[in-house]
C-alpha cells in the first residue's frame, strides 16, 4: 500500500487520527501541550499531569475529541526525554500508534513534528518507515475479517512547513517503507503461492515499474554456466529453479559495482537429511535474503544513488525425492571447486557459492549476500542482532553504520584462519558442514572461499528475518530485515 504524505502548518491538522509525542519530561506539566496542533482539551491536560501518560516510550493514550474538532482522535504517544529522542522510538511509537487505531482507526493522519535532539528530517523519515511498517497485514489469506490497516494520508504538523530537507526524509522514508513491505509480502507467501518462477515473475514485475534491468536465468543456462552446486540443491524439486539478476546502472559513477546477494530457497524441507516436523512450516521464510536484497533494489532504483547495483537472487527448493542430492554425494561448483555434500539441509551455502561466482562474473567489485543460513545464528546472538561475517575490516565499518543508520542490529562474528578446518573434506575441496560447533562460522567460511580477494560481506539473518512474536509495533511475522541496511549502505557507498 502506498500513501501520500507531506508536511502542513500546526492550525491545519483535519485527520482523522492526529499522533502527539509526549515527552517524558513533560508528564508533570499539563499544559506542555497547549498550542500544538489539537485544540487545548481539558482531557488531553488531565492525562498528561497523571501516570498514564508519563511518556515513556512504548506509551500510548488515544482519546477521542468531541465533533466540530476537525479531528477524529488523537493518539498520545511516549516517546522518553526529548534530548535523548532515537529514529527507532519514533519509529515504534508511530507504528504502535497507527496499529493500536485498527482498520478503521487512520486513514488521515497527521503527526506533530517534535522531534526533540533528532532532526527533524531523521523524525520524518523514522515516522514514515514507522506508519509503513504498521500497514503490512501478514493475514491476506483470511477469507473474512482480513482487514488490513488503512492509511490514505499522512501529514507532518509543523511550524516550518516548506523545508525541503523534510520533502526529501519523507521521500526516502516512503521509498524505504514500501520496499521493505514488499519483501515482507515476499517472506508472507506460502510455499505454493511463491514458487521459484513466482519469485521471478514478482521480481520482473518490480523491475518493471521501478525501472531495472532484469535477467532471469533457467535451469539450461545454470548448466551452461557450471553452476553444480546450485542445481544440486534444485534436483530434488518438481519446482524449476531460477537465477534472478536486477541490475541498477547509475547515471554516473565511480566505476564500483556492488552486487547484493540473497538466499531464496522458496522452501527448506531439508532435502533427504528431511527437517523434522515441528516448525517446518516456518521454512517459507528461507527466502527472505533474497527478498531482502529485492525490496533493497526496488529502494535503490528509486533513490537513484551514483554507484552501480547488481541484485541477485538464486532461487529453489530444497526438496526430497528420487532425484535429490544424496548426502555424500560430490558436486562441481561454478568456480571449480568440488564439494562434498554432508548434510542436504546446509543448502543456503551451495546456491550462494554459484551466485557468489556468477557476480564476480559480471564483473562485482563488492560483494554482499545475505541468507537465512543456520539455526545457530539464534544459538550464538539470540534474536536481537544479526551476524556479520566478513574479511574485510572496511567493509565491516560500512555496514554496521549502515545498521545504525536503517535501525537494524548486526554484530561481528569471526572468521580466523583456524575456522577453516571446520569445512576440509576427506574426499573433496571442501565440504558443505561443520561439526557441531560454530555452525553460523563454519557456514560463512563456507562462503569465504568463493568470495576470493573481493571485498566481500555475509549477513546470517535466520534469527531476525521473522518476529516470532506479536509486539505492539510489529506482528507476528516477517520483518523485511535487511532492506533499509543495505538501501543505507549503497547511498553512503554513492556519497563518498
Ligand atoms: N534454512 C536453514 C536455516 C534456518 C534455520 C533458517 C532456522 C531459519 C530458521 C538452513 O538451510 C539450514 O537448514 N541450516 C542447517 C545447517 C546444518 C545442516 C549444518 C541448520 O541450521 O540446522
Ligand atoms: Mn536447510
Ligand atoms: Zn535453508
Amino acid at each position: 500500500m502506498t500513501f501520500t504524505c507531506g508536511c502542513r502548518p500546526l492550525d491545519q491538522a483535519t485527520v482523522s487520527t492526529l499522533i502527539i509525542p509526549v515527552f517524558a519530561d513533560e508528564a508533570s506539566a499539563p499544559n506542555a501541550l497547549d498550542g500544538l496542533a489539537p485544540p487545548a482539551d481539558d482531557r488531553i491536560r488531565a492525562v498528561l499531569g497523571s501516570s498514564e501518560m508519563s511518556g515513556k516510550p512504548g506509551q500510548s493514550l488515544s482519546l477521542r475529541l468531541p465533533v466540530g474538532a476537525g479531528i477524529g482522535r488523537v493518539i498520545l504517544v511516549g516517546v522518553g526525554a526529548a534530548e535523548k529522542l532515537t529514529t527507532q522510538t519514533v519509529r515504534e511509537a508511530v507504528a504502535a500508534a497507527i496499529r493500536s487505531a485498527g482498520p478503521d482507526g487512520a486513514p488521515q493522519v497527521g503527526i506533530v513534528l517534535r522531534s526533540g535532539s533528532l532532526a527533524p528530517a531523521d523524525f520524518a523519515q523514522a515516522a514514515v518507515i514507522g506508519a509503513h511498517l504498521a500497514t503490512f497485514a501478514t493475514d491476506s489469506y483470511r477469507s473474512e475479517d482480513a482487514r488490513p490497516i488503512r492509511v490514505e494520508t499522512l501529514d507532518f504538523l509543523t511550524a516550518t512547513p516548506d523545508d525541503r530537507r523534510l520533502d526529501e526524509a519523507i521521500r526516502r522514508g516512503s521509498v524505504i517503507g514500501e520496499s521493505i513491505n514488499f519483501a515482507r509480502f515476499l517472506v508472507n507467501e506460502p510455499g505454493n503461492r511463491l514458487t521459484p518462477t513466482d519469485l521471478a515473475h514478482h521480481a520482473q514485475e518490480m523491475a518493471n515499474e521501478v525501472g531495472l534491468q532484469t535477467e532471469i536465468l533457467n535451469e539450461d543456462k545454470m548448466r551452461d554456466l557450471g553452476m553444480g552446486a546450485l542445481l544440486a540443491v534444485a534436483r530434488g524439486s518438481a519446482e524449476e529453479p531460477r537465477l534472478i539478476t536486477a541490475r541498477y546502472a547509475a547515471a554516473k559513477s565511480g566505476g564500483e559495482t556492488i552486487a547484493l546477494i540473497g538466499k531464496g530457497i522458496t522452501f527448506d524441507t531439508g532435502g533427504i537429511s528431511l527437517k523434522p516436523a515441528e516448525n517446518m512450516e516456518k521454512m517459507k521464510y528461507d527466502m527472505a535474503g533474497g527478498a531482502a536484497v529485492l525490496g533493497a533494489m526496488r529502494a535503490i532504483a528509486q533513490l537513484k544513488p551514483s554507484v552501480n547495483v547488481i541484485g541477485i537472487v538464486p532461487s529453489c527448493e530444497n526438496m526430497p525425492s528420487g532425484k535429490a542430492t544424496r548426502p555424500g554425494d560430490v558436486v562441481r561448483s561454478m568456480l571449480g571447486k568440488t564439494i562434498e555434500v554432508v548434510n542436504t539441509d546446509a543448502e543456503g551455502r551451495l546456491i550462494l557459492c554459484d551466485a557468489i561466482a556468477y557476480a564476480r562474473q559480471l564483473g562485482a567489485t563488492c560483494l554482499i549476500d545475505l541468507a537465512t543460513l543456520t539455526g545457530a545464528i539464534a544459538i550464538a546472538l539470540g534474536l536481537r542482532y544479526a551476524g556479520l561475517f566478513s574479511h574485510h575490516p572496511a567493509l565491516v565499518a560500512d555496514l554496521q553504520a549502515a545498521a545504525r543508520a536503517a535501525d537494524e542490529r548486526i554484530w561481528p562474528m569471526p572468521l580466523d584462519i583456524e575456522y577453516r578446518e571446520l569445512i576440509k573434506s576427506d574426499i573433496a575441496d571442501i565440504k558443505n558442514v561443520g561439526g557441531k560447533y560454530g555452525g553460523s562460522i563454519a557456514a560463512a567460511w563456507f562462503l569465504r572461499e568463493f568470495a576470493g580477494d573481493i571485498p566481500w560481506a555475509h549477513l546470517d539473518i535466520a534469527n531476525v528475518a521473522w518476529n516470532t512474536e506479536n509486539k505492539p509495533y510489529l506482528p507476528k511475522g516477517p520483518t523485511g530485515f535487511g532492506v533499509a541496511t543495505l538501501a543505507e549502505f549503497v547511498l553512503a557507498r554513492a556519497r563518498r
